[in-house]
C-alpha cells in the first residue's frame, strides 16, 4: 500500500527536503503520507475543510465524483437499490461481504430483536416540548441510550461493539418513529417482529391503537430503497465527526449522536428539508429565472437547495435513483400530477443549461428528489433528515467500527495556524 516512489517536499526557506511516501488504494487518487512532516521539517498542512485530505484508509464505500460512481464495498449502488434491501446492504456494508442465507438469517434476527426500546425512555420523550424539532428529539434520545444500556459501551471489545451496532440500527426506526409521535401527540406504537425494517418503521409511523395500517408494498420498497441510498457516503461530514468523537474512545452512543448533530446542517442532511421548503416557496415555474438569478449572485448567500456535492462533479447516482423512484411513488398513489416534482424536473432542466451551473459542474445531489418522495409518503417535512441518520446509522457504525480496528488510528487533534496575539502581560483592571 506505501511506496517508494512518493514525492519530495522541498523547504524553500531552510532548503529541507523530506520525502513522502505514496500511499495507493485500490482505486481512486494516491495520496503523500505526511505523518513524520512535522517530524521532520517542524510545519503543519493546511487545508480548512480538507479538500485534499484523507483522513483514514476505508474499504467501506467508494467514490469516483468526477464518473458520478459509488460502490460499498465494491458494489454498484444502482445495483444494490435494485436488487438488494436494507438489511442485506446493512450487513455488507458492517461486515465486507454479502450475507449468505444462515448470515442474513441470523443477523435479521439480531436487529429484529433489539427493535424495542428500554421502557423507561417513554419517560425520557416526555420531557421535550411537543414542537420541539425531531432531530433535537433523536439527538437527545440517541445520546441517552448511554444511560440505558452501559452493557454495551465498552470500545475495546468487538462484541460489544457488535452488540451496539444491532442496537442503533435496530433502535433508529423506533426512535425516529417516536420522535414524530410525541410531535402529533399520539400514543407510541411499539415494533412488530412480523414485519420487514421498512414496514415496520412506517408501520410505528402511521398506525394507531384505534387505526390499523397497512403500507403498499410500493411504498414500503420505495422507503427501503431511499434507506439503501443513505446508507453510507465515505467521509463526510456527519462521518467524519463520528469518527472524530469516537477516536477519544467515547461511547457508539454518544458519538452517533454526534453525527446526527452535524448531519442536521443544510449543508449535509438537512438539505433534504431545506429542498422541499424551497421549492414550495418558489411555487410556480414562472419563477425559476429569478431563482437561479438569486443563486448565481455572489452578493446573496442563497444556494440552490439539493444541488451541488464537494465529491460529486457529474450527476449525483443516487439522484438519478431517486428521480425515478420519485416518479414510480407518485404513480402509484396517483399523484403524477403533483406540482413540486414539476418544479423540481423543470428548475433542474433550466440550471443544467445555465452556465453558472455546467461550469462548476454542480448537479441534483441526493437530497434534490427525496423530499418528494417523502412528502407523497406522508412523511413531515421536518421529520426527513431524521430518515436520513436512520439510514445513515448503518454507515456511521461500520466507519467506528473500523476506526477502533485500524492500528493507526489515533485520537483526532488537528493542529492550526495561530494568527492570533503573541505572548502578552496581564493588565490589572484598573489599568485597562
Ligand atoms: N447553489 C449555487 N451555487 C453553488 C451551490 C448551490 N447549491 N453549490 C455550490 N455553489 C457554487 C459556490 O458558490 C462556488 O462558486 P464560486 O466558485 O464562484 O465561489 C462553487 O459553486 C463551489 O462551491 P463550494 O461551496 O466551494 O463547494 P463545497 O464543495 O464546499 O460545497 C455543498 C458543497 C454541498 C455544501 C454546496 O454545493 C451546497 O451548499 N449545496 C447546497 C446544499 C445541499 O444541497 N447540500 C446537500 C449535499 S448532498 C447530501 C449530504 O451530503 O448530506
Amino acid at each position: 500500500m506505501s511506496t517508494n516512489d512518493g514525492f519530495t517536499l522541498t523547504d524553500n526557506k531552510s532548503g529541507k527536503k523530506v520525502d513522502l511516501p505514496r500511499m495507493i488504494g485500490t482505486v481512486g487518487p494516491d495520496l503523500a503520507d505526511i505523518r513524520t512532516l512535522y517530524g521532520s521539517m517542524d510545519i503543519f498542512t493546511y487545508d480548512p475543510g480538507f479538500t485534499s485530505t484523507g483522513s483514514c484508509k476505508s474499504a467501506i464505500t467508494y467514490i469516483d465524483g468526477d464518473q458520478g460512481i459509488l460502490l460499498h464495498r465494491g458494489y454498484p449502488i444502482e445495483q444494490l437499490a435494485e436488487k438488494s434491501d436494507f438489511l442485506e446492504t446493512a450487513y455488507l456494508i458492517l461486515y465486507g461481504e454479502l450475507p449468505n442465507p444462515e448470515q442474513n438469517k441470523a443477523f435479521r434476527k439480531n436487529v429484529t430483536y433489539h427493535s424495542m426500546l428500554q421502557d423507561q425512555m417513554n419517560y425520557f420523550y416526555r420531557g421535550f416540548r411537543r414542537d420541539a424539532h425531531p432531530m433535537a428529539v433523536i439527538c437527545g434520545v440517541v445520546g441517552a441510550m448511554a444511560a440505558f444500556y452501559h452493557d454495551s459501551t465498552n470500545v475495546n471489545d468487538p462484541a460489544s461493539r457488535e452488540v451496539a451496532s444491532f442496537r442503533l440500527i435496530a433502535k433508529m426506526p423506533t426512535i425516529v418513529a417516536w420522535a414524530y409521535k410525541y410531535s402529533q401527540g399520539q400514543p407510541f406504537i411499539y415494533p412488530n417482529n412480523k414485519m420487514s425494517y421498512a414496514e415496520n418503521f412506517l408501520h410505528m409511523m402511521f398506525a394507531t391503537p384505534c387505526e390499523e395500517y397497512v403500507p403498499s408494498p410500493v411504498l414500503v420498497k420505495a422507503m427501503d430503497r431511499l434507506l439503501i441510498l443513505h446508507a453510507d457516503h465515505e467521509q463526510n461530514a456527519s462521518t467524519s465527526t463520528v469518527r472524530l468523537a469516537g477516536s477519544s474512545g467515547a461511547n457508539p452512543f454518544a458519538c452517533i449522536a454526534a453525527g446526527i448533530a452535524s448531519l442536521w446542517g443544510p449543508a449535509h442532511g438537512s438539505a433534504n428539508e431545506a429542498v422541499l421548503q424551497q421549492l414550495r416557496e418558489i411555487g410556480s415555474v414562472d419563477r425559476i429565472p429569478e431563482i437561479i438569478a438569486r443563486a448565481k449572485d455572489k452578493d446573496d448567500p442563497f444556494r440552490l437547495m439539493g444541488f451541488g456535492h464537494r465529491v460529486y462533479k457529474n450527476y449525483d447516482p443516487r439522484a438519478k435513483i431517486m428521480g425515478q423512484a420519485c416518479k414510480e411513488v407518485l404513480k402509484e398513489l396517483g399523484k403524477e400530477d403533483e406540482p413540486l416534482l414539476k418544479l423540481a424536473m423543470e428548475l433542474e432542466r433550466i440550471a443544467l443549461s445555465d452556465d453558472y451551473f455546467v461550469s462548476r459542474k454542480l448537479f441534483p445531489n441526493v437530497d434534490f428528489y427525496s423530499g418528494i418522495i417523502l412528502q407523497a409518503m406522508g412523511i413531515p417535512t421536518s421529520a426527513f433528515t431524521c430518515l436520513f441518520a436512520l439510514a445513515r446509522t448503518v454507515g456511521w457504525i461500520a466507519q467506528w467500527n473500523e476506526m477502533h480496528e485500524d492500528k493507526d488510528q489515533k485520537i483526532g487533534r488537528p493542529r492550526q495556524l495561530y494568527v492570533g496575539a503573541p505572548q502578552r502581560d496581564y493588565t490589572p483592571l484598573d489599568k485597562r
